[in-house]
């Protein structure tokens, strides 16, 4: 069976945005304690910081980083998290039943930020705080100086403002388990405020509003309705998340996972626009997907044994496969085909947390097979994101009905002329031939072509191994009378690169 695409550079959906390659950093489990920070660890530097883990941070290719939270965020005081390390109060962590040390905080962040070339992307407290809070925190980060807080910031050996300019108003304040949940018209009435007082202080933050924590939530669509005629003229995006995981042995249906991002994004598209129609305004408020990823909800523990209040608990710490690399990078085969209103987004979590990087404390480092699809599409996905025509064979799937078996997108880089065709194939048993039609550029060359698959959908690199799962050249590739044509094997990522 084969499957074919036809590419024309003056079709373009929109710039490729740098943000669409963000991911996030939470305190939970041990993505901070132990994963980014380790002292005690050989490549620790001045701040405790492992460099081998900014090291696999720039492989990743990652350009935004959200920070603190997630759930944790709804009842973070962050002004617990500045001053002497040895003055902070550990507290309790309600979302994930752990003790925060507050050993990093903001400040910290930042300077790990820089180390790693990431922009930092803030969450604000809006579950047990408000706009009063929001208000100080960013007069900490982005004040230059003269002011009770970011004199503070100075004191505290930062003389230059840590000028974050993406914040998030609160986190997922439609879950039912956020810490200070609220209803709708409840937090949008709250986002609008903070939105409004923080721009006082600085009119040109990018502020998100929350979205749904998921399209399957009751509140769904009409939550975004209400946050939005309330905020509008305050925010720039609005959030969504998502997790996919495979259920009931379902393998087919959880390959097509990418199949509920696009409705879930359209949906978030057509409602953000309803609202822009009906309040007769003119900006288009875009999307920060900033949570999106595999995670297997119930496998991993999520919280500790309930009588105990932890440190770093080992949480969240999913084991990735095949099928669910090819699961990740089919999502941000999604997220591109969506530039045109998804604008950053963030694979949740870094490290160690449902992570593509994992760490053992003081000891080594590995990377799971959903690095790989992330970090080759960071690099190679540049310049703009090119419509793609696709016909592809399709089949049955429990959850999606008439599935394609293959799915792509394409990018050009108009400077270097270079395209790079981003594809899965979803077939179970069957190759998939790809065929594009390139007909409409002029010069090109496979470059390269590599493909992460396996006999075994379910198999996962480890501590000791995390190269054999890795990708690896696809010999199938020709260029021949301007069509580009490639063999996909089953249950397979794979990126062709033309120059
Ligand atoms: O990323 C893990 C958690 O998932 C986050 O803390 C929360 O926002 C979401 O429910």
């Amino acid at each position: 069976p084969h499957a074919s695409m036809s590419l024309n550079p003056a079709f373009t959906v929109s710039p490729v945005h740098r943000r669409t390659f963000g991911s996030f950093v939470e305190h939970l489990g041990r993505c901070v304690y132990t994963g980014i920070h380790d002292p005690s660890h050989p490549t620790a530097d001045e701040d405790g910081f492992r460099k081998d883990v900014i090291q696999l941070v720039q492989d990743l290719g990652v350009t935004t980083v959200r920070y603190p939270g997630g759930n944790f965020v709804s009842g973070y005081r962050w002004e617990d998290g500045i001053g002497p390390v040895e003055d902070r109060p550990a507290r309790l962590d309600l979302a994930w039943h752990s003790t925060e040390p507050n050993t990093v905080g903001v400040d910290e962040f930042m300077r790990w930020c820089r180390k790693a070339g990431v922009e930092p992307m803030m969450a604000v407290n809006l579950g047990t705080r408000g706009v009063q809070e929001a208000l100080d925190v960013l007069e900490y980060c982005n004040v230059e100086s003269g002011t009770a807080w970011s004199d503070l910031r100075r004191a505290n050996g930062t003389a230059e403002p840590h000028g974050v300019r993406m914040w998030c108003l609160g986190n997922e304040m439609d879950g039912p388990w956020q810490i200070g949940h609220k209803t709708a018209d409840e937090y949008g009435r709250l986002a609008a405020e903070t939105a409004r007082a923080m721009r006082m202080v600085q009119p040109d933050l990018e502020l998100v509003a929350c979205g749904s924590s998921s399209s399957a939530m009751p509140t769904f669509g009409a939550w975004e309705s209400t946050v939005l005629t309330e905020a509008y003229e305050f925010v720039d995006y609005v959030s969504a998340h998502a997790y996919y995981f495979e259920e009931d042995g379902d393998l087919a249906s959880f390959l097509a996972s990418a199949m509920n991002m696009d409705a879930f994004i359209d949906d978030v598209v057509a409602t953000a626009d309803a609202v822009r129609a009906a309040r007769k305004l003119t900006k288009r408020i875009n999307i920060s997907f900033d949570e999106w990823n595999v995670w297997y909800q119930h496998a991993a523990p999520s919280v500790p044994p309930k009588d105990s209040w932890p440190v770093a608990p080992v949480l969240l710490e999913d084991h990735y496969n095949v099928a669910d690399a090819v699961v990740v990078g089919n999502l941000l085969i999604s997220l591109l085909r969506h530039s045109d209103r998804v604008h950053a987004a963030s694979l949740a979590q870094l490290v160690n947390v449902i992570a593509p990087i994992m760490t053992e404390p003081g000891g080594r480092i590995w990377r799971q097979t959903t690095f790989h699809p992330f970090a080759l599409t960071s690099r190679y996905a540049v310049g703009e994101v090119l419509h793609t025509e696709l016909r592809t064979p399709t089949h049955e799937t429990a959850k999606f009905g008439e599935t394609p078996l293959v799915d792509g997108v394409a990018t050009h880089d108009p400077e270097s002329g270079a395209v790079a065709v981003f594809a899965v194939n979803r077939s179970l048993t069957e190759d998939m031939t790809l065929e594009v039609d390139l007909r409409a550029f002029e010069g090109l060359r496979v470059e390269e072509a590599l493909t992460l698959a396996n006999p075994d959908a379910y198999a996962r690199a480890t501590v000791d191994d995390d190269e054999t799962l890795a990708p690896r050249p696809n010999t199938s590739a020709v260029l021949e009378g301007g069509t580009g044509r490639i063999t996909l094997p089953p249950v397979s990522w794979t990126v062709l690169r033309l120059v």
